[in-house]
C-alpha cells in the first residue's frame, strides 16, 4: 500500500468512526439469528414509576410505525399478526424496565427503534438492531465437494472484524473448496465492532461417511481376536448391500475378504452403521479395506467411499539354551510409538494381577521355569495413547521345546494341529497292532511263514523272467525260465 492510500485509508476509517460516534445516541444490540432480542428502555433515575404511556415503534424508510404500545388507560397495542413475536413483560415496569422483547428474530427485524415513554416526565431512547447469521452455500455438501460459510450482519456496520470458530477452535474461514468431515461441525460467526460483540452458530453437515472421517485410520487386532471395521453413513444412504471391499498395494487382483468377515447390518436396511465384524482375525487379514456406499443429495446420486488399514498384531517367539525371546510383532507399526509387555497372573476369582516387567519391543526370559508359565501381555501405544495389546500364552512344553502356539492363535489351526496328532497316534498305534499280530501268526507258524515268502518270491522270479523272454523272442524260450 502507498503511503498516499493508507492515508485515505486511514481517513476513511476514521470519518466511518465519526459517523458512527454521531449516531452514539443510539444503543447496539446485536444478536444471533432465531434467538430472542431484548431492546432496553430502562429508566435508570427512577423519574417515571408510573408511566402514563409506552411507546416502541421502529424506523421504516424514515418513519416511525408503531410496533407495541400501552396507552394510559393501560390497554396494549399490537400489530395484527398473529402470533406475535413482540412483547413487554408487564412485571417489568414496576421496576422502570420498559424493554421490548422480540423472539425468533429475523433478518427483516434488524433496523433502528425509538422507545418513547410519558409520564410526568418523558424519555426516549433509540437502539440499532443488527442480526447476525451464519449460512452455508449451499446448505448442505457431499464430501469433496465445494462450500462457502458466509456470515451476515443486517444492518451491516460500517466497520467491524469478524473471526470464526470452528466447533469452538479458532479457524480461518476460507471457500472450501473440498470439504471433508472435519469441517462439519458448529460454525461460529464472532462479530466485534464499537465495542460491542454478538455472535451466531451454525451447523454444517457435511453428506458422506461420519466414521471414520477420513481415509487411512489404522485399526488394530491381535491373531484371534475379534475387530470392528467400522463404517458409518450420515444420512442419504440409498444403497444397502456390497459395501466392504479389499484392496491391495502390490497386486492387482484385490484379495478375498476374510471368511469370519461379517457385513450385514446389526440393525434393518435403514441403518446407516455398516461397520463390519471380523469374528476372528488370522494371519494375512492385514490390509487395506474400503467401504462405500451410493448416497444421494437431492437428484443426484454420488459414492462415498472410505478406506482404512487393519494391522494384525501377534506374539513372534524364539528360544535358545533356555532363554526365550517374545518379540510385539505388527503388520504396520509406523504409528506405534512405545511398547509394554505386561505379566498377568491370576489369583482366586480369576483376580488379574498386572506387572509391568519391560518397555521395549523385544522380551527376553532368561531361564524358563514353570514359575513363568501363563500369560504374557504386549501393549503398544500411539502417540494418543494405547493402540491395543496382544496376549502370549506360555506353556511348559512350548518353553522347553523353544515354541508354543500364541493364546490368540487362530482356532482352525489349533483344530487342525489336534487332528493331525490323532492321527499320526493312530498310525502308530495300527502299525504296533500289525506288527504284534504278525509277531504273533510267526511265533506259530515259523516254517510255513518263511515257505509262504520263498514260494512267493520264486513265483514272482519266474513271471519277471517270462516277461523279459516274451518281450524279446515271442515267447520261444520259455523253456529257459523253470
Ligand atoms: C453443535 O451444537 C449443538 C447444539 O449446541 C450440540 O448439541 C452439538 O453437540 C454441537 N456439535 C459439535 C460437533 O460440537
Ligand atoms: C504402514 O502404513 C502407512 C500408512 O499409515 C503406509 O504409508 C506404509 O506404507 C505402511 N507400511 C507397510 C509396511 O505396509
Ligand atoms: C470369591 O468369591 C466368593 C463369592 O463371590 C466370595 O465369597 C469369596 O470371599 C471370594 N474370595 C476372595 C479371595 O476374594
Ligand atoms: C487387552 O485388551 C483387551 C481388549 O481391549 C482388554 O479387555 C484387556 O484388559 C487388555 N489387557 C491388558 C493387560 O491390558
Amino acid at each position: 500500500m502507498h503511503l498516499e492510500q493508507k492515508v485515505q485509508f486511514l481517513l476513511v476509517l476514521g470519518l466511518a468512526l465519526v459517523f458512527e460516534g454521531g449516531k452514539c445516541l443510539d444503543q447496539e444490540v446485536i444478536v444471533a439469528y432465531g434467538s430472542v432480542a431484548v431492546l432496553p428502555c430502562v429508566d435508570e433515575s427512577s423519574a417515571l414509576p408510573h408511566p402514563s404511556a409506552v411507546y416502541w415503534s421502529r424506523i421504516v424508510d424514515n418513519l416511525k410505525k408503531t410496533v407495541w404500545r400501552r396507552e394510559k388507560s393501560g390497554l396494549e397495542f399490537r400489530p395484527v399478526k398473529s402470533p406475535s413475536r413482540v412483547y413487554c413483560p408487564a412485571p417489568n415496569f414496576g421496576k422502570g424496565d420498559y424493554s421490548l422483547h422480540i423472539t425468533g428474530i429475523m433478518d427483516k427485524d434488524g433496523g433502528r427503534y425509538i422507545c418513547d415513554v410519558e409520564g410526568k416526565t418523558s424519555m426516549t431512547k433509540a437502539i440499532m438492531l443488527r442480526i447476525v447469521k451464519v449460512s452455508f452455500s449451499p446448505p448442505i455438501v457431499m464430501e469433496g465437494f465445494r462450500v462457502d460459510p458466509k456470515c451476515i450482519i443486517s444492518p451491516k456496520p460500517q466497520i467491524g472484524r469478524l473471526h470464526w470458530e470452528l466447533n469452538g477452535k479458532a479457524t480461518d474461514k476460507a471457500v472450501l473448496y473440498s470439504v471433508s468431515q472435519r469441517d462439519s461441525g458448529n460454525w461460529t460467526c464472532r462479530v466485534s465492532y464499537n465495542n460491542v460483540v454478538g455472535k451466531a452458530t451454525a451447523f454444517l453437515q457435511v453428506r458422506g461417511i461420519s466414521t471414520p472421517p477420513a481415509d487411512s485410520s489404522m485399526v488394530y487386532a491381535a491373531v484371534g481376536s475379534s475387530v470392528s471395521l467400522p463404517c458409518v453413513f450420515t444420512e442419504g444412504l440409498v444403497q444397502h448391500s456390497g459395501i466392504w471391499d479389499r484392496s491391495s498395494k502390490t497386486r492387482n487382483s484385490s484379495p478375498p475378504l476374510p471368511s469370519s468377515l461379517d457385513q450385514r447390518s446389526l440393525v434393518p436396511l435403514s441403518s446407516r452403521d455398516r461397520s463390519a465384524w471380523i469374528e476372528t482375525v488370522e494371519d494375512g487379514d492385514e490390509g487395506i479395506y474400503t467401504c462405500s456406499g451410493m448416497m444421494k443429495l437431492e437428484n443426484i446420486q454420488m459414492k462415498a467411499q472410505r478406506s482404512m488399514q487393519l494391522v494384525v498384531a501377534r506374539v513372534l517367539s524364539s528360544s535358545s539354551k533356555g532363554q526365550m525371546t517374545l518379540t510385539c510383532h505388527l503388520s504396520n507399526f509406523s504409528q506405534v510409538t512405545s511398547y509394554e509387555w505386561l505379566r498377568v497372573i491370576y489369583g482366586v476369582n480369576n483376580t488379574q494381577t498386572v506387572t509391568s516387567v519391560s518397555t521395549s519391543k523385544s522380551l527376553k526370559i532368561p531361564k524358563v521355569s514353570e514359575q513363568d508359565i501363563g500369560e504374557w501381555v504386549c501393549r503398544y501405544n500411539g502417540k494418543d495413547g494405547l493402540l491395543g495389546n496382544v496376549t502370549y500364552q506360555l506353556h511348559m512344553m512350548g518353553a522347553q521345546m523353544g515354541q508354543s502356539d500364541s493364546k490368540s492363535g487362530n482356532k482352525v489351526g489349533m483344530v487342525m494341529g489336534l487332528g493331525f496328532l490323532f492321527l499320526v497316534v493312530f498310525l502308530i498305534l495300527f502299525q504296533m497292532y500289525k506288527n504284534y499280530r504278525r509277531k504273533k501268526r510267526i511265533f506259530l507258524y515259523p516254517a510255513m511263514e518263511t515257505i509262504v515268502h520263498e514260494a512267493a518270491t520264486e513265483q514272482e522270479r519266474i513271471e519277471r523272467c517270462q516277461a523279459k523272454l516274451n518281450e524279446a523272442c515271442g515267447g520261444e524260450l520259455k523253456s529257459m525260465c523253470v
